[in-house]
């Protein structure tokens, strides 16, 4: 409540994505007083046994996890793990350094609960990302930590295989699992990699180079939420046939159906994938038709306009097995994931 009431109001008087370096910035400082991490701990982490979750292979303290783009080069996972996430997905990260699209590309749709981005996959490259992971092993972190792995800008389609394949060697030994996004509306034509043929050659790269390695890790497709029945019909087919391990569903959405801010503010703002709450149904919806079309068959991670406990107890119940956050997390502040996990406790007890 304190957030939502006090600090909410005065974070959402500054452009968002400077909020975004604020509390990156200050998030950083605050864990480097001596003793913050464990009262940090203190307060918001949940540990128990019930909370935890065998998921691809990979033991999750808890279901709920940092979804792609807020801890974009892996500069935060340790500060996020310390509010209670079970996992964080870094990224998306690209072979090289890129500065993403020109500014503004943040907009926040307050009424409601939304956010538009058309951020472009802003990073500092692979080579920046694994120095920041490595420092996982001394900083002695338990959290899970993904890879979510995007092409350059520049790399046309043709060659976006060859950047798939580099980032996953990169990040092999660094990361715990792997994601690859070929779904997000911001980068031009990325979204032509959905088709099955490219999703193939792309997947098929990945799982090559994986089984040559001693221990194979978790690969998973991040899909759109404007995919219809037969696409996702696809991409079922395509995770049987790559034998990946799962799907992360949903990235942001190109629609703007049924939006509460008036037709011209979103106008103005352009184009963007839209996030939070208006993205919920349609993100329930699609992690449904998943889980009950493949019988079951992978793993989901349900992402999508998750704001309470009830949200994700809907996205598991719909058939995710682990539950990410971005916007909710802005609009609800850091006790988010101890409310979901002390539901999810709650409810499990
Ligand atoms: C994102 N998202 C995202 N996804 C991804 O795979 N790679 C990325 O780099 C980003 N970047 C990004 C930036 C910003 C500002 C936002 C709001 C979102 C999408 C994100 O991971 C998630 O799939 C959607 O935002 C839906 O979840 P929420 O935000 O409704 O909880």
């Amino acid at each position: 409540m304190f957030y939502r009431a006090v600090i909410r109001p005065v974070l959402f008087r500054i452009d968002p994505e400077k909020v975004h370096h604020i509390v990156s910035y200050s998030l950083k400082l605050v864990f480097r007083i001596p003793g913050m991490n464990w009262l940090s701990r203190k307060i918001f982490t949940i540990e128990h046994p019930l909370l935890e979750r065998e998921v691809f292979g990979l033991k999750f303290p808890n279901p709920v996890g940092v979804a792609a783009g807020f801890d974009k080069n892996a500069t935060l996972f340790y500060e996020l793990s310390n509010l209670g996430f079970g996992f964080v997905e870094v990224g998306t990260v690209t072979p090289i350094s890129q500065p993403g699209n020109p500014k503004p590309r943040l907009f926040r749709l307050p009424d409601d609960s939304g956010l538009i981005n058309r951020m472009g996959f802003n990073n500092l490259g692979l080579r920046y990302a694994v120095e920041q992971l490595k420092q996982r092993k001394r900083k002695g972190q338990s959290v899970l930590i993904g890879g979510n792995l995007g092409k350059n800008t520049l790399t046309p389609n043709a060659q976006a295989v060859d950047d798939y394949a580099c980032l996953f060697e990169g990040m092999f030994d660094w990361v715990d699992y792997f994601v690859v996004n070929v779904s997000c509306p911001n980068i031009t034509d990325l979204r032509e990699l959905q088709n099955q043929e490219s999703l193939m050659e792309i997947l098929l790269r990945l799982q090559e180079i994986n089984h040559k390695k001693k221990t194979p890790k978790p690969i998973l497709l991040k899909v759109s939420p404007d995919l219809n029945m037969q696409q996702l019909d696809e991409v079922i087919d395509l995770v049987k046939k790559t034998k990946i391990d799962g799907v992360v569903a949903v990235n942001t959405t190109v629609t703007r159906h049924s939006l509460k801010t008036p037709v011209s503010q979103v106008r103005k703002i352009d184009r963007g994938g839209l996030s939070g709450k208006p993205l919920n149904h349609r993100a329930l919806k699609v992690v449904r038709y998943l889980s009950e079309k493949s019988g079951k068959a992978f793993p989901i991670i349900g992402v999508g306009g998750i704001f309470t406990a009830e949200d994700a107890i809907a996205m598991l119940d719909a058939g995710a097995d682990l539950v990410q956050v971005y916007t909710g997390f802005i609009y609800e502040g850091p006790f988010l994931v101890r409310r979901i996990n002390k539901a999810l406790l709650k409810k499990n007890a």
